[in-house]
């Protein structure tokens, strides 16, 4: 049976915004970390944008140790060669890791394909865990041999930052798995809840998806500029972002591919076109240098 004791190697898999803040969080808490991706451009530029943050947190005295000696317990690997096939390098991080937290794109069967490939090669009694923002746990686990050990650990971003984690019980989740991922996001430092149902977008993102929505519409009609919406949210109901600013931030595809999740499985929502053709025209937000803004 799993036990937070035994833990002491984490394969993080995707290096992206994420995923680079799951892995650093994990380092900064004292496991050895695998940080995976397709290939070493992403896993570099992860590595740097791991390297500011923990910079930033020492210039303000939270850290208890130097960022060299973190970033030393962090190894890259890259996951998948150049036919898309799982790599011996990759197997052997599985092998030798005690936990595997999955962070990467917001895509059921490339979900499943990862979670298959680690289940067969993982050690007994590993946790394997996703940062899905949507999917539901018990469908990620159905293709695993074992979804007792699958657990949803859904961080917000910025992970370094944020302090909630939701921890998710699929059907088949069993209380220790549970109880185990809840004792390692408090070792990394964060607030968890458990989500006892598994329900697409568990809990915040139900909320944000809504509050996003509303203020999509009411920019498409002509109602109110973004700008103008942005500054409501900010300075009357006093939220840190407006509410394009935080699509901007974490990625308009991200919010696309978790209001398309959602609604396809059940959730009520009518949604605003902007979305669509922010994603279509690939400005993602932040990451590509135009969303709702520009980022020039
Ligand atoms: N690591 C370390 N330091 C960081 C950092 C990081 N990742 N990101 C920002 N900082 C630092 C900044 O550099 C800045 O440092 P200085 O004081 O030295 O200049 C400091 O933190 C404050 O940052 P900012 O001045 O940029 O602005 P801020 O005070 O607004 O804080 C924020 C930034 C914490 C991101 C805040 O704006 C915030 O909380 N925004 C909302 C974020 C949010 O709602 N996230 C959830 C998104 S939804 C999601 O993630 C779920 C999903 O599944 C899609």
């Amino acid at each position: 049976m799993p036990s937070p004791d035994k833990i002491k190697t984490i394969l993080v898999i995707g290096a992206g915004t994420m995923g680079h803040g799951i892995a650093e969080l994990a380092a900064v808490a004292g496991y050895k970390v695998f940080l995976a991706d397709i290939n070493n451009d992403i896993i570099k530029n992860g590595l740097e944008k791991i390297k500011w943050s923990l910079s930033k947190l020492s210039e303000k005295g939270s850290l208890k140790e130097s960022v060299d000696s973190i970033m030393s317990r962090i190894v890259p690997v890259v996951n998948t060669d150049p036919q898309g096939n799982f790599t011996k390098e990759f197997e052997n991080a599985i092998k030798e890791s005690d936990m595997f937290i999955e962070a990467i794109p917001e895509r059921l069967d490339l979900k499943q394909a990862l979670f298959k490939f680690i289940d067969k090669n993982r050690k007994q009694d590993t946790i394997m865990a996703t940062n899905t923002s949507s999917l539901p746990i018990t469908e990620i686990a159905s293709a695993t041999s074992s979804p007792e050990l699958v657990v949803g650990m859904h961080f917000f971003n910025p992970p370094p930052l944020m302090p909630l984690v939701e921890i998710i019980k699929g059907e088949k989740t069993s209380d220790n798995t549970v109880s185990v991922t809840y004792q390692i996001a408090k070792n990394f430092g964060k607030q968890p809840v458990i989500v006892k149902k598994d329900v697409p977008g568990f809990i915040a993102n139900r909320v944000l998806a809504r509050f996003l929505n509303t203020a999509c519409w009411l920019a498409y009609k002509g109602l109110y500029s973004i700008l103008e919406i942005d500054s409501a949210v900010r300075y009357s109901l006093n939220f840190p972002m407006g509410a394009f600013e935080l699509a901007d931030y974490s990625g308009i595809d991200v919010f696309y591919f978790v209001n398309k999740a959602m609604t396809e499985r059940g959730f009520k929502m009518t949604h605003c076109p902007l979305f669509e053709q922010k994603f279509n025209s690939k400005e993602l937000g932040m990451k590509s240098g135009k969303g709702f803004y520009e980022y020039p």
